[in-house]
């Protein structure tokens, strides 16, 4: 209440990306309040799952694209997430799109973005993530999400990918490969099997090439789609996800679509929100049913505002769920609210 009446709107009143930026660095730095902020938020139920050898705490992780460049990591623990996926990170640094590129709709409780990737680059992003696991719990997992840098034509996709998981191979607990942001240009074109096939092949090649050498487990790997998708398509990434033993996917990114939105606007990028909730949905449910035996884990992400959006996601197949946008327009305790019952 006091966020939302108080904190929030003097927030709203700057720019989204200056004010995201400024309020990132700040909890990075401000350490000293991490102990308090775990006393204030720490969910007081942990029902939690383990994936692989993965043990989540709980189920509630925050989405990429939030913290690029891992530079709040230890802020992400501290407010009770059970994990927290860094990037998109690309091989090389990028500025990303043109400013202004973040946009609030109001009115609809959500966000049309067009940043572009725009991060560190891989190795300073491994620095950042070895840096914070010297002080983060064993229990708290850091995914890595990666993607191609602007300039990489999509035939060469696949040697981004690569770069990004061999140099991110011991910061990462998970990786995740993003193929469904709709702010690089043709990067959805990867959804389509004569890309994806070859893509999901080389990246389970590659680790188990590296696992061996390092005589480690076979890292998790999970594929974030987009929600824009017909069933036909939708069945052959998962065919594909499954032919390659990938973990699971994440379903979903955001959406290219603007249907009912209360706000009248005409920005181009991805929206993200409470109006992206029943499109996200509505994969994660037909993914479900193509997989009854569970062989692959599923994570929703898309419009998590409550308690019962978390519910909805969960009983949709989700073992895990991942939050964005909510996180904007509710206060950091959201987290502790969606997870305060028994999940199981
Ligand atoms: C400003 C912004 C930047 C994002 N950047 C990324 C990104 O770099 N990589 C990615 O996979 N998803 C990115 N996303 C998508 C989110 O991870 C998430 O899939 C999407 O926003 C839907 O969840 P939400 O409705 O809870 O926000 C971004 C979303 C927003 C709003």
């Amino acid at each position: 209440m006091v966020y939302k009446i108080f904190i929030r709107p003097v927030l709203f009143l700057f720019d989204a990306e200056t004010i995201h930026n400024f309020v990132l660095n700040f909890f990075s730095k401000a350490k000293f309040l991490y102990p308090l902020l775990k006393i204030i938020y720490a969910p007081q139920t942990r029902s939690g799952v383990i994936i692989s050898k993965l043990k989540f705490t709980n189920r509630l992780g925050l989405a990429a694209g939030f913290d690029k460049n891992g530079i709040a990591i230890r802020f992400w623990e501290a407010l009770g997430f059970s994990h927290v996926e860094v990037g998109t990170v690309t091989p090389l640094p990028q500025s990303g799109n043109d400013k202004p590129r973040i946009f609030r709709l109001k009115k609809d409780e959500a966000i049309i973005n067009r940043l572009g990737f725009n991060n560190k680059g891989a190795d300073e992003i491994k620095k950042n993530i070895l840096k914070a696991k010297k002080y983060t719990g064993t229990d708290f997992i850091i995914g890595v999400n990666i993607g191609k840098n602007k300039n990489t034509a999509i035939k060469d996709a696949v040697s981004d990918y690569r770069i990004c998981f061999e140099k991110l191979y011991d910061a990462a607990d998970y990786f995740t490969i993003n193929i469904s942001s709709p702010n690089t240009e043709g990067l959805r074109m990867l959804h389509e099997e004569e890309y994806l096939d070859n893509l999901l092949r080389e990246i389970q090649t590659l680790n188990k090439e590296i696992s061996k050498s390092k005589s480690s487990s076979l890292k998790c790997i999970f594929l974030k789609i987009a929600p824009d998708l017909n069933d036909n398509i939708l069945e052959s990434i998962y065919k594909l996800t499954k032919k390659s033993n990938l973990t699971g996917i994440i379903a979903t990114n955001t959406t290219v679509e603007r249907m009912n939105l209360k706000t009248n606007i005409t920005e181009q990028g991805g929206l993200s929100g409470k109006p992206l909730k029943l499109i996200s949905d509505r994969i994660l449910k037909r993914l479900f049913e193509m997989n009854p035996d569970n062989s692959l884990i599923l994570t929703g992400v898309g419009g998590v505002f409550t308690r019962t959006d978390f519910d909805d996601k969960i009983s949709s197949g989700a073992s895990l769920v991942q939050i964005y946008t909510g996180l904007i327009y509710e206060d950091p305790g959201i987290i502790k609210k969606i997870l305060r019952d028994n999940i199981n």
